[in-house]
């Protein structure tokens, strides 16, 4: 619960700890309420440092003994553990503590989910466990012996390779007791621990020098059936990091355990990694295309923490982009040639432009390394994790491939077993390409999301790209120094041929000019391909100049952005002076979209329109205040022109984009799947819902069933369906996370709020699981006109549910905050409204750290 004086931490005051382990033996003795811990620690002192104080962390744990060489000791209770006198000396250490498991409702340290006791120690939930340095920068190799007496916990794993396992029949009920051991240093953080009745699907891997791997993915029985897609993932993930990485896996085990309540989406654990059951677990007939999608993303993701993030790990949590950016970023690189990279990049960039540009333009604003927290667990943002892979990409197409894969060559080599920093990636990069870093390093320092100016220049036959750079003011930063932006750029003639392939410039000042000699005619420049750096973008380009792009730009992205800025375009229109549609837009998109040399996937990405959301970013962006009614029926109101002006293509699209045969997720079904949904609801339009109820009623697969839903919903005409979903699917908890979320997807901005508290009176909403709760409550938020509905009705739900889960789970509740960091775009009146909100929140007798910080950061207090 909150201190008296929250206390800041800061990146200057590191210092080393002033101890070394070498081996950590832990002992559980698992019980739901009273698990005894037991720790055998070998302490000596760090030569790095002088300073011995012996600080151990630890939070709400029992204490039952502490001994040093044998001896008991007096401990002293300290904020935030205990500390004791011990020789300067190697010594022993050895405790016992009792915890409480089932009373865990945190989810951080060890707690028990639907019957099964599993662990979640990043970033600082190890001292929950038992008292320890629970710091990054202390690596230790660690021997788990689990002991139980319950017949419902036959499966006990830990990290590293499993050396034991024993169940005794012949008591009842029968201990076990399973030894593991890792045989790789590794910070508390990486720790895990998991036990209960879980069945595995196995299977095996052959690494690249020979080695074999057992790996097994863990499920509570029933949901065998869904492991398989994982497991491919999972293959091809390590398959992968040893072609395009020449990273081979270190251990005889891999696991990955599926947990039902969970914080996040999962958690890189050496060899065990646990999942949110919604990444891993997928079927064709529970899951959709965009499910395996990620399953597939977030397998990968964690599967390469193995060498970024747990062979080379942070030093501390303010270095928390050096494995997370650099994981993305290689997850992001292994979806691009599992499927399609332009696709891939289409989509980051629309979750970067969703997620962290609103981030980075408001009161939550910080650098992708961070200076100071309260909360560590508030840090774990999109501005760390994809701004952060942003930094590296550019840092890539900076040096170039040949030099990128040098210098992780020897990044690998020169860091492996250590906790690390940006100054060492960066010196990485600086010794093996002899190039100057620190302006680049800025990446890492200066928050907030530059603006690149562009002035086109064309004499006798010289066409010049006048390039400026400048950052608004973000918190605690006034001003800021011109940073390294790569801008890829590449020009066509009037025919749409490229005359000037894709090259980068480097924008290094506040204002450059770069010059392309010979061009008999002006060109038509193609500016920031492929989104090279995570900047907004000012062009002065007209409408026809833009339809010419989308017609013939070469790059992809570029192609995409195109359409995407014509859309933008219409809207803003509509929204400010009522402007029909841009017909121009919809002809030049309504080619493109029958045009089959493209991949559906990403004509059914030229078909989306910027979220209202981001509209209203922009119009406060551009000194406006935005209406949520507006943006709404400007949003509503160019769909319904898609749907009437490509009437007649939209039957055949539809046709053309059925897939036969037996379900299969691959890239290119899916992408079929999603041309023909995205027609279907274009169609449901115009023509009611009897092609949706058709397509429900006979659909074989989540995919299609999901969508007929989403459209029958979007038409009004859902309540049939929506019932028959929920008979269909009620035991399935991830399905019913769907079924919630879609009543709020789908209901009317002036009765979302009603609609969402009518589900929390369900008697399947669980609030305590983080799923289930934000399949409403996040949905809530991210519903942007009901949401911001002038009742204020939205806003006060969310912080009345808030405000209640905060005590049982702070992590899940800070992070929900994030829904009013945009307040300061409305109007005064909701404005009000939600300050109102902010300040009962504030006002809470109790409110835990990750949420004060928070609510404070929102507020600007
Ligand atoms: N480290 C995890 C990941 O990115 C995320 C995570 C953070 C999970 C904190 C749980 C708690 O893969
Ligand atoms: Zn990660």
């Amino acid at each position: 619960m909150q201190d008296a004086a929250p206390k800041t931490i800061y990146l200057k005051d590191y210092t080393p700890f002033g101890w070394i382990i070498d081996d950590v033996h832990l002992t559980f003795r698992l019980h739901p309420t009273a698990t005894r811990v037991i720790s055998r620690i070998r302490f000596r002192p760090n030569p790095e440092t002088t300073d011995r104080t012996f600080f151990l962390h630890g939070e709400a744990l029992k204490p039952i003994s502490a001994k040093v060489d044998g001896h008991e000791v007096a401990l002293r209770n300290v904020d935030g553990g205990i500390e004791a006198d011990v020789p300067n000396a190697p010594f022993n250490w050895e405790a016992e503590v009792e915890i409480n498991p089932e009373a865990n409702t945190a989810l951080e340290g060890l707690y028990m989910s639907g019957g099964m006791y599993c662990t979640q120690c990043e970033a600082e939930g190890f001292r929950k466990i038992t008292w320890y340095p629970d710091r990054p920068d202390v690596m230790a190799k660690f021997t788990v012996r689990i002991e139980s007496d319950a017949e419902h916990t036959p499966v006990m794993l830990s990290n590293g390779d499993g050396l034991f396992y024993e169940q005794d029949s012949t008591q009842t009920p029968a201990p076990n007791v399973s030894i593991y051991q890792d045989p790789w240093p590794k910070p508390a953080y990486l720790f895990a621990l998991v036990a209960g009745d879980l069945v595995a699907h196995e299977d095996s891997f052959t690494t690249m020098s020979g080695r074999k791997v057992d790996l097994a993915i863990w499920v509570r029985p029933g949901d065998e059936h869904k492991c398989a897609f994982g497991m491919e993932a999972l293959k091809k993930s390590m398959t992968w990091d040893e072609e395009v990485y020449g990273r081979e896996y270190d251990l005889d085990e891999f696991n990955i355990v599926a947990v039902d309540d969970f914080n996040m989406g999962a958690m890189e654990n050496k060899g065990l990694n646990i999942f949110n059951s919604s990444c891993v677990l997928a079927s064709p007939e529970t899951s959709t295309d965009g499910n395996f999608e990620r399953i597939e993303a977030i397998i990968a993701h964690e599967y390469f923490h193995n060498w970024t993030g747990n062979r080379i790990t942070c030093r501390d949590w303010f270095q928390l982009c050096l494995k997370e950016g650099l994981t993305v970023f290689r997850d992001a690189q292994f979806t691009a040639d599992m499927r399609s990279e332009p696709v891939k990049r289409i989509e980051d960039v629309l979750a970067l432009r969703g997620r962290q540009f609103p981030e980075d333009q408001g009161p939550l604003s910080h650098p992708v390394r961070p200076e100071s927290f309260q909360e560590i667990n508030n840090f774990y943002t999109a501005t760390v994790y994809e701004k952060g892979a942003e930094v590296i990409g550019m840092l890539k197409t900076l040096v170039g491939d040949t030099a990128y894969a040098k210098a992780l060559d020897l990044y690998f080599e020169r860091h492996d077993g250590q906790a690390c920093t940006i100054e060492d990636w960066i010196a990485v990069f600086e010794e093996s390409t002899g190039r100057d870093l620190s302006q680049f390093k800025l990446w890492y320092a200066q928050s907030g999301t530059p603006k690149v100016t562009v002035r086109e220049e064309y004499k006798d036959d010289v066409f010049t790209l006048h390039l400026s750079q400048s950052s608004a003011a973000t918190p605690g930063q006034d001003s800021k120094a011109p940073q390294v932006i790569p801008v890829a750029v590449g020009l066509l003639n009037d025919n749409g041929d490229e005359v000037v392939p894709t090259q980068i410039l480097e924008l290094t000042e506040a204002e450059q000019a770069f010059s392309f000699t010979g061009h008999a005619t002006r060109p038509v420049p193609s500016v920031l391909r492929g989104f090279s750096a995570p900047v907004t973008l000012e062009q002065n380009v007209d409408d026809a100049r833009r339809a010419f792009l989308l017609a013939h730009d070469t790059d992809p992205f570029n192609r995409w952005e195109a359409g995407r800025m014509l859309a933008r375009g219409s809207l803003m229109a509509t929204i400010r002076d009522g402007a029909a549609p841009n017909a121009d837009y919809l002809d030049g998109l309504k080619s493109l979209l029958t045009d089959d040399t493209l991949d559906p996937a990403y004509r059914t990405l030229m078909l989306g329109q910027p979220s209202q959301s981001e509209l209203a970013g922009l119009l406060h962006q551009a000194g406006e205040t935005p209406d949520p009614d507006a943006i709404h029926t400007a949003s509503e109101a160019l769909r319904d022109a898609k749907a009437q002006s490509w009437a007649d293509i939209l039957p055949d699209l539809y046709a053309a984009n059925q897939v036969d045969g037996p379900f299969s997720p691959d890239a290119e079904a899916a992408g079929k799947r999603s041309l023909a949904n995205s027609a279907l609801m274009l169609l449901t339009r115009i023509e009611g819902g009897a092609l949706a109820a058709t397509q429900y009623a006979k659909a074989d697969n989540m995919t299609l069933q999901l969508s007929a839903l989403s459209a029958l919903l979007d038409a009004d005409a859902g309540d049939e369906a929506l019932a028959a979903f929920y008979d269909q699917w009620r035991d399935d908890r991830l399905v019913i996370d769907k079924w919630f979320s879609m009543q709020v997807i789908h209901a009317k901005p002036e009765a979302v709020a009603d609609t969402a508290h009518r589900l929390t009176n369900h008697i399947d909403f669980d609030w305590k699981n983080p799923n289930r709760f934000r399949a409403v409550m996040g949905v809530l938020a991210g519903h942007h006109a009901g949401f911001h509905n002038k009742s204020g009705a939205a806003y006060t739900l969310l912080a009345d549910w808030l405000i209640k889960l905060d005590p049982v789970n702070p992590q899940t509740t800070a992070r929900m905050c994030s829904a009013f960091q945009t307040w300061k775009r409305y109007d005064a009146h909701r404005q009000t409204l939600i300050q109102t909100q902010l300040e009962r929140i504030a006002g809470q007798a109790t409110l835990s750290r990750d949420t004060a910080e928070m609510i404070s950061r929102i507020r600007g207090v």
